[in-house]
């Protein structure tokens, strides 16, 4: 059984502080199994049925977001000056420990993963997981099959970085599809830095199996299903 302070879930799932909750339990607004629990401190079972100020409580300990990532927002999990990723996300999916699975430059778009699950980023990120990452870059040139094939066999960055093979093909209007199975700082713009091409706009649309649905809106979100989280690792 997954015990927790009852107070710790309330806060957790409503999105309200510590404080907070500690005040509404002990005012008789938190039931456990059908039973008032006014104990903060008690220790539940999350998989009970929890209710709380009339609303019952559908706990999911983690959560997936897929974020259609807008231009000028930080992949962070906060700020202090700036707009992060996780500003975005609806009150109704917010969860305490949110943070993006990786990062995508403030000027990047697309494809973004919010979790409060360690274990699961991990497995996202990590190059040995092989987990590819499919980019859309608009270059200020042409890309040529010599490009093609100095990213087949891994580009060395300017500092020395090898970079792993990623598939790069190039299509028309100065546009290229870009596939890595890794997240190097800055990687895609600093790899088209090695063939003397700069990167003008770049949208991530697919990690592993998961797509970027099409019609989703800049700075929208939905939460990820048991089916589209297993996309990402069906070729692992
Ligand atoms: N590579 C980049 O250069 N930028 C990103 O945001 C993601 C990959």
């Amino acid at each position: 059984m997954k015990k927790e302070r009852f107070d710790k879930i309330i806060s957790n799932q409503f999105n309200i502080s510590r404080k907070d909750a500690r005040i509404a339990i002990r005012r008789g607004k938190g039931f456990v199994d059908g039973c008032v629990l006014k104990d903060p401190s008690a220790a539940v079972d999350i998989e009970s049925e929890i209710v709380f100020d009339g609303k019952k409580l559908d706990y999911k300990k983690y959560v997936y977001i897929l974020m259609n990532k807008p231009k000028g927002v930080l992949s962070a999990s906060e700020d202090k000056r700036q707009k992060a990723v996780v500003d975005l996300v609806p009150l109704e999916f917010k969860r305490n420990g949110l943070f993006p699975v990786g990062r995508l430059d403030k000027d990047t778009t697309g494809l973004l993963i919010i979790t409060n699950d360690g274990d699961f980023a991990h497995r996202v990120i990590s190059p040995n997981k092989d987990v590819d990452k499919v980019y859309i870059a608009t270059l200020d040139g042409t890309v040529t099959k010599d490009m093609e094939e100095a990213f087949l066999k891994g580009v060395v960055l300017a500092d020395g970085t090898v970079c792993k093979s990623a598939k790069l093909e190039g299509m028309p209007n100065n546009k290229a599809k870009v596939t890595v199975s890794e997240g190097k700082y800055h990687q895609i713009k600093r790899m088209f830095g090695t063939v003397g091409l700069g990167v003008n706009e770049l949208e991530r649309r697919s990690i592993g199996d998961l797509c970027l649905p099409t019609d989703m809106q800049k700075g929208e979100c939905k939460l990820l299903n048991d089916e589209e989280i297993s996309l990402i690792f069906s070729k692992c």
